[in-house]
């Protein structure tokens, strides 16, 4: 439709400085005048958040759209050509193919993308996080739309009163599921509690029969190891969050990362360790390549202009927070390679463990 504005948050990693750390400004600078080039957006800001470039685009092109997902790709090659040429780490790291098919979806770069009617004020949030999975965003996704203790609307905003549908994707089987909360709540635990197959792909408001109605939050779901067949680096994740008026305030959607929870990724994508908010500036994980992040941009859309962001994690009140992510993450460090610090053994599929194994294999005996 016309009026509806689509925004698509595409992220990859093409290479970055020192190491994992962070991406160079002039791959910044590069995309900016790439995106700068097209009449097919309203509007974009480019930014990164550790190594991972950050396209945040709007236009009217609807999701999955060919050639706003060409853009992005080119954009994305284009600033390849750059870390290529200064030598940067890992370049070209997300772009999976030489050659784009249409859909950016499986070729390497994550996507976050909605198509809304804009209301009469829309304010959004574009969570992104470094050093961790699309599974991350479970538990603080509960929280917003599902938690009363952290959601004070859903008990006392009338319009938030009934509950939520969440989409899963099952990402080993490639099958998704609808959860009504709260009354399915108990179910939908069951599942989005083993973040590192289910995740939560999007969430919506629910209409007036109690169904899937407008799109409250989208996150990114691909997952590079199931889609390379081999350790690629984690998948660092996106999504975009709506907020107010009958969906969490700003404040509400803040506050379920005022808990370090634990999450896989950091050093060689093969550890837990506490998601640590930030604001962008504080975006270079270098501690073990780490501890995880999560950056976020909060926007006042308007006829899908973006306007001047805010770094919503630029704030003291999330100092506790980061306090709290380091003292657990120099807990965890102690551990060295012992689980639950590494991750279990179907996680490190992709490492040098298998390889280990099968070269063991013969030296393995019964024990009686
Ligand atoms: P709205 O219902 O307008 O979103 O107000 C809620 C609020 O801002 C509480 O902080
Ligand atoms: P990225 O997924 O952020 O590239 O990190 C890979 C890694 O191996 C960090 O130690
Ligand atoms: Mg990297
Ligand atoms: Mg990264």
């Amino acid at each position: 439709m016309e009026d509806n504005i689509t925004i698509s948050v595409i992220k990859a990693d093409v290479g970055s400085l020192v190491g994992h750390t962070i991406v160079h400004p002039d791959l910044i600078d590069c995309a900016a005048d790439k995106l700068e080039e097209t009449d097919l957006l309203e509007d974009f800001y480019v930014t990164a958040v550790g190594d991972d470039l950050q396209l945040i685009l709007t236009h009217r092109h609807g999701t999955d759209n060919a050639e706003i997902h060409q853009l992005a790709w080119d954009t994305f090659a284009c600033a390849t050509e750059v870390a290529r040429d200064l030598k940067l780490y890992g370049a070209g790291q997300d772009l999976l193919s030489d050659a784009f098919s249409g859909n950016i979806k499986g070729m390497g770069p994550g996507i976050a993308e909605m198509e809304i009617t804009e209301r009469a004020s829309e304010p959004i949030l574009v969570f992104m996080a470094d050093k961790t999975e699309p599974g991350a965003w479970n538990l603080p996704l509960y929280k917003m739309f599902a938690d009363p203790f952290n959601t004070a609307g859903l008990v006392i905003d009338p319009s938030m009163h009934q509950g939520f549908v969440f989409e899963v994707h099952d990402l080993v089987e490639g099958k998704r599921v609808r959860f009504h909360t709260p009354e399915e709540l108990y179910d939908l635990l069951v599942f989005i509690g083993a973040p590192s197959r289910y995740v939560i792909h999007s969430i919506y408001r629910k209409d007036e029969n109690g169904e899937a109605g407008d799109i409250a939050a989208q996150a990114s779901t691909q997952r590079l190891s199931l889609i390379a067949g081999k350790y690629v680096g984690k998948d660092d994740p996106v999504m975009v969050v709506r907020t107010q008026s009958g969906l969490p305030a700003v404040g509400e959607a803040l506050e379920a990362f005022s808990h370090p929870h634990l999450v896989g990724g950091w050093m060689r994508g093969s550890h837990n360790g506490p998601l640590m908010p930030v604001s962008l500036f504080d975006a270079k994980p270098s501690r073990f390549d780490g501890p995880p992040r999560v950056a976020c941009l909060g926007f006042q859309l308007s006829s899908g202009q973006l306007n001047e962001p805010q770094d919503m994690f630029d704030d003291v009140s999330f100092d506790l927070a980061r306090e709290t992510a380091n003292k657990i993450a120099e807990y965890l460090r102690r551990q060295g390679p012992f689980e639950p610090h590494r991750l279990p053994l179907g996680e490190m599929e992709y490492t040098a463990l298998p390889e280990v194994m099968k070269r063991l294999e013969d030296r393995f005996e019964p024990i009686d």
